[in-house]
């Protein structure tokens, strides 16, 4: 969730890392902190983002020749820039920055106050310099070691020594790092996105594994025992490198406009109208084995968990096996019973999720075949699953899942239909569900195109505090992905609601303040939605109703519609998200809050 970026080598490392920390500062923007290579070391922090950073720094601070930074999501102390990585050893000569989490950081941190070393700030990290100063034995490679194999948790680490100059040492425990080759320069980061304008070569450090990188190159070794690691060197693919904005005010609303494209990707090469079938390489199951499988079990988190609800309707509707959808974090500490022709499905758009990692360990070791659907493909959810469906949407930057979101339901829907054939479901329907997915683009690009009709409302609605999200059938999963999307780039509360619930306890909360979203799919309980529209209205809710067509079911005094295209009840679910998106969008930017990287929230989530 945090940030990591270093460089050495070259006339201008201060300003590469600054550069690459706001590529990676989608991941966390609580505060940042940079240690330029020097003697001394300098280590300038601040609360805040990397552009107060950057205006922190004098012009020859960008000209030091090795530097690391950080971006943080504060998880162990408040976002102050006390806290901010780097962390100084207790003489200041060795700067740390950490991605993850120290478990026994307490009393590693009793321990060594207890021979004399002064911590400044609340964090777990902090006690990485320190250990590594206890060890600290003239070898930087060494003493690092030492002091991480007494760690545990999670952990990405990159650490410089004055007296070292030149060289980083950098190590991963479950928390990802890549190093990036370039000739007479040598970089580090937690993710690819932050060397992309800089190198298409890289080693990603394997779990377990420590190195030390200089101006030549990079060693890479075991963190066990120092033995020497031959690096397995990869070329990055090219989207990596697309990080801009092209021309959209906000991420968000870029990766809203992708959609039809990344649809299209993401049905590519997947529709077998032959045999009318989905073909899903990545699935990695035999049909003989995909007729073995007797339950699927979806786990996830946040909007990954409301496309697996809404893929959950799809695979029971047209495969007839049962689905159980799982929060992720969840799903360990109860002892799930998995037989072994469940299929579990890890849906994760970032693959670096705390809470599905584990929920992949957990599956895996009862024996269930696992299949990660996932958006980056060098994910640790996507190396450790048996087997991976890449969603390709692209690289997403904004916080708000979006498009990620659209190609799940995607692949599930696929994945349905795959299953479907491999059971009962006929040729001909198939045949039909295909045609319908290959639409999918253009029903979006109709969606899209009432962007300006949709931010009209949502600067009419624009004042309210507490919203409600309601819908029946699979677009209750929409109600609640739209609610979601509201509240974390607005902070304006909404709740995500099946429309029959409503009257059970929260319609105690409508009045005139608070508008009602409610999804309605004419062809599938329009009629029952309607009614629980009419629910609202008596306790005077405004209501803001997407419809699939064109007439609402029944003649109601509803003037808020918001119209998307009639479709396949299958696919209305990424179609109708679409509508919400742009609604919370538009909301959010009307109340001039931070859209792309809303207050306290992060791109990947890697604690529990
Ligand atoms: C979505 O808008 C959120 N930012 C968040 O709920 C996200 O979907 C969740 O953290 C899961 O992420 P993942 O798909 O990368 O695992």
């Amino acid at each position: 969730m945090c940030g990591i970026a270093g460089c050495t080598g070259g006339l201008s490392a201060g300003a590469v890392v600054i550069a690459s920390l706001k590529r990676l500062e989608y991941r966390g923007y609580d505060s940042a902190g940079i240690t330029l290579g020097g003697s001394p070391l300098r280590t300038v922090k601040i609360s805040g983002k990397v552009c107060s950073l950057e205006r922190s720094l004098g012009p020859d601070d960008c000209l030091a020749t090795w530097a690391i930074a950080h971006t943080r999501w504060a998880t162990c102390g408040a976002p102050t820039a006390e806290n901010a990585h780097p962390h100084l050893s207790g003489d200041g000569r060795i700067s740390v920055v950490h991605n993850g989490i120290i478990e026994n950081f307490a009393e590693l941190r009793e321990e060594l106050t207890g021979s004399g070393h002064v911590f400044l700030s609340e964090t777990d990290s902090e006690v990485i310099p320190h250990l590594i100063e206890e060890y600290y034995d003239g070898d930087p490679l060494r003493s690092t070691a030492s002091a991480l194999r007494r760690l545990s948790g999670a952990f990405g680490v990159a650490a410089v020594f004055e007296r070292h100059p030149e060289t980083i040492i950098c190590a991963s425990v479950g928390s990802p790092v890549v190093i990036g080759l370039d000739d007479g320069r040598t970089f580090v980061a937690s993710d690819v996105q932050a060397l992309a304008p800089y190198t298409r070569r890289v080693i990603r450090l394997k779990d377990g594994e420590i190195a030390r990188l200089t101006p030549c190159g990079a060693e890479i070794f075991s963190l066990a025992d120092l033995r020497p690691i031959r690096p397995e060197i990869s070329d990055l693919p090219v989207e990596t490198s697309v990080a801009d904005k092209g021309g959209f005010e906000h991420f968000m609303l870029k990766e809203i406009m992708e959609q039809p494209e990344c649809c299209s990707n993401a049905l590519k090469g997947r529709l077998d109208f032959d045999r009318g079938t989905a073909v899903l390489p990545g699935l990695g199951l035999s049909p003989r084995e995909l007729a073995r499988v007797s339950r699927i079990l979806i786990a996830g988190c946040g909007s990954s968990i409301h496309a697996g609800l809404a893929g959950a309707y799809c695979i029971e509707g047209l495969a007839g096996i049962p689905v159980s959808v799982e929060q992720a974090s969840e799903f360990r500490y109860r002892n799930p019973v998995l037989e072994p022709e469940t299929l579990v499905i890890a849906l994760s758009q970032s693959g670096e999720t705390a809470d599905t990692v584990a929920a992949v360990r957990e599956a895996r070791s009862k024996g269930a075949w696992v299949t990660a659907v996932c958006n980056v493909e060098a994910s640790t959810i996507a190396r450790e699953a048996d087997s991976v469906i890449p969603l390709r949407a692209g690289p997403e930057l904004s916080v708000a899942a979006t498009k990620t979101f659209t190609s799940q339901l995607v692949v599930l829907y696929l994945l349905a239909l795959l299953a479907g054939r491999n059971r009962r479901l006929p040729f001909e329907t198939a045949s039909r569900l295909l045609r319908e997915a290959e639409e999918l683009p253009c029903l979006i690009r109709e969606v899209l195109d009432e962007a300006p009709a949709i931010k009209a409302l949502a600067e009419k609605y624009v004042r309210a505090e507490d919203m409600f999200y309601i819908g029946r059938g699979n677009l209750y999963p929409v109600a609640l992905e739209g609610a979601l999307k509201l509240k974390e780039i607005s902070y304006v509360h909404a709740e995500g609601y099946h429309a029959a619930e409503l009257k059970h306890g929260p319609i105690a909360l409508l009045d005139e303040l608070v508008p009602v979203v409610a999804l309605v799919n004419p062809e599938d309980e329009g009629e029952k939605v309607c009614g629980n529209i009419r629910e609202c209205l008596a306790r005077k809710a405004p209501v803001i109703a997407v419809v699939a067509g064109k007439d609402m079911p029944d003649a109601l005094p509803v003037r808020d519609i918001i119209r998307v295209p009639a479709c396949s009840r299958f696919l209305l679910p990424a179609v109708a998200a679409v509508a919400l998106q742009l609604f919370a969008y538009f909301f959010a930017r009307s109340r001039g809050c931070s859209v792309d990287q809303p207050r306290n929230l992060a791109k990947s989530v890697t604690v529990e």
